[in-house]
Parts: structure tokens; sequence; C-alpha cells
């Protein structure tokens, strides 16, 4: 039973992070004219109204999206998103926030493709409503991890596989790490990133160390955290471990992860980690 709705955290800091990766790997991918083709094995509602009762509830988006939306001399990368953001927003106003399937779409060219997975019935049917007829585009109701090993290798033979699950149970740190090897054995070369939280370390350790003793080579990992590790319940940081990133990737978020880790940061507690997991 998936309870997960992501209308509560659209836009907050774990979503300035993984949609700024996301943003600079498609730029990356779109330097060459070749088509390629990018898979979100867990896509979301795609558009988010932030007066929705929902975002309102504990207001998530304001230490995110919006602690950056009226900032001046923001770094390239942030400056870079916040402009994608502003994209859906017909005034100065912070409305309407987009979610991973919606920036893809706006990122994707005539010759590229996304497969965009959904299972909640409610998330799906507003999917599709946000994605609206798009040739270029494939929405499946369906269980993303399952359905991307059909697709591996892709036609295009590049691009990018975004994994961002809500992890609801606890064996969903293991499920996508298994996923992930039998993905990489058939589309070694292709771009993968996938979203993590930290709510209890223990559990980080476990994954990176399953990353780190596995066939998976170019392996790098990008963390932002607000305040530091607690046993209290809640997120503290969150980050995306990205297999082949572009050779770009790091030293763009060596500025961008200090000041995010500033503005973002409570009580002067915001820190950041750029890691290499696993050498090419
Ligand atoms: C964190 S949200 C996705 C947010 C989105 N990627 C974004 O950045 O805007 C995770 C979504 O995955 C969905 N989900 C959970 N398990 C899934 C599965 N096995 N396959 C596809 N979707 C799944 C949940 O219903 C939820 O909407």
């Amino acid at each position: 039973m998936l309870s997960y709705r992501h209308s509560f955290h659209a836009g907050n800091f774990a979503d300035v992070l993984k949609h700024i990766v996301l943003i600079k790997i498609l730029e990356h991918l779109r330097i060459k004219d070749k088509a390629f083709c990018c898979i979100d094995t867990h896509a979301g509602a795609g558009k988010y109204e932030l007066d929705s009762e929902y975002a309102q509830k504990n207001k998530e988006f304001q230490n995110g999206v919006g602690a950056l939306w009226q900032l001046d001399n923001l770094p390239g990368a942030v400056a870079d998103y916040v402009r994608v953001i502003k994209s859906f927003n017909a005034t100065d106003t912070l409305n309407t926030y987009p979610g991973s399937p919606l920036i893809i779409k706006q990122l994707l060219r005539q010759q590229d493709h996304l497969f965009a997975h959904e299972l909640h019935p409610t998330e799906i049917e507003l999917l599709n409503l946000a994605i609206k007829n798009d040739r270029r585009i494939t929405v499946q109701h369906t269980d993303g991890l399952k359905n991307t090993l059909g697709l591996l290798p892709p036609k295009a033979n590049r691009g990018l596989v975004l994994i961002d699950p809500s992890y609801e149970i606890k064996s969903d740190y293991e499920t996508v790490v298994e996923y992930l090897f039998k993905f990489y054995k058939r589309f070694s070369h292709g771009t993968f990133a996938l979203w993590y939280p930290v709510v209890d370390r223990s559990r980080n350790i476990q994954l990176e160390n399953a990353i780190k003793s596995s066939p998976l080579k170019n392996v790098q990992l990008y963390e932002l955290g607000l305040k530091a590790d607690t046993t209290e319940h809640g997120m503290t940081a969150s980050g995306m471990i990205v297999i082949n990133p572009p050779w770009t990737l790091a030293t763009e978020l060596q500025d961008t992860l200090p000041y995010l880790a500033n503005t973002l940061g409570l009580e002067n507690a915001g820190h950041y980690r750029i890691e290499t997991l696993v050498a090419e």
C-alpha cells in the first residue's frame, strides 16, 4: 500500500539538490546532437501547486526553492535550477513546482525520449494530466524498477536513469541497490542517479558499502544536510549517488553545495559531502 505523496515535500531542500543534479546531467547529455533516453523510475505527480493543502501543511518548500527564489548572485548551477523553476511560474510569485518528469520534459529535444513510471493510482492520473500528450514521452502505471530492466539498454544507447524511491519500507534501501546492479549490467556506460535520504545514518553506511564492494565503477556522491545526524525522527540530509556522472559535475557542485549548506542549513549546522565512492 503506497501512502507517500510527494506534494507534501515538493521543492524542499532535497528536491533542490536532486533537481540541480538532474538538470546538470541533462544539460550534459544535450551537448551532443545524438538522441538520449531518460528513464524516471519513480516519477510522482509531475506538477505541484505550492498553495495546496499538502504543500502548505509543513511548508517544506520555504526552506528549499522558496529560500533561493528571490536571491541574486546565485552560483551557476543554482541559477540554472531557479531559471527552470521560474519557467513554470507565470509571475514573480512562486506557485508551481515541477517534478522530475516535467523538468526532464522541458529539457528533452525532438529526438530524445522519456519513460516515466508511477505506481500510485492518484499520482499517475495527475502525472498524465501534467505531461499531456507528448510523443517523446511514455508514461506507465507500473513498477518503475521492474519495468526499467526491460528498457535497458535503450535504443538511443546513451542517457540517464533517475531512481527516486520514497523509501517507505526499510527494505527499499536493499531493493534499490539490487536493481541498480542489474541496470548497470545491461547499460554500463549509462548514467544512473539514485536519490537517498539520511534518516538513520547506519542505513546510508550500508548502502554506500554495498556500492563500494560491487562491480559499479565511476561512482560519485553529493549530499546536502540541514543539521547534524540525529536519532530523532525525520530527514536531516539527503543526497544523490551518481554512476558515470558528467566529468564536470563534481567541480560544478564544489561551488554549489557549500552555498546551499550555508543558505539552507539550520542554526549554522548545514553541511555537505562531495566524494568519489568508486573510482573510474
Ligand atoms: C519521491 S516521489 C518521486 C518524486 C519525483 N521523482 C520528483 O523528483 O519530482 C516517489 C514516487 O514513487 C512512487 N512509487 C513508489 N514505488 C514505486 C514503484 N515501484 N514504481 C513506480 N513508482 C513508485 C510513489 O507513489 C511516489 O509518487
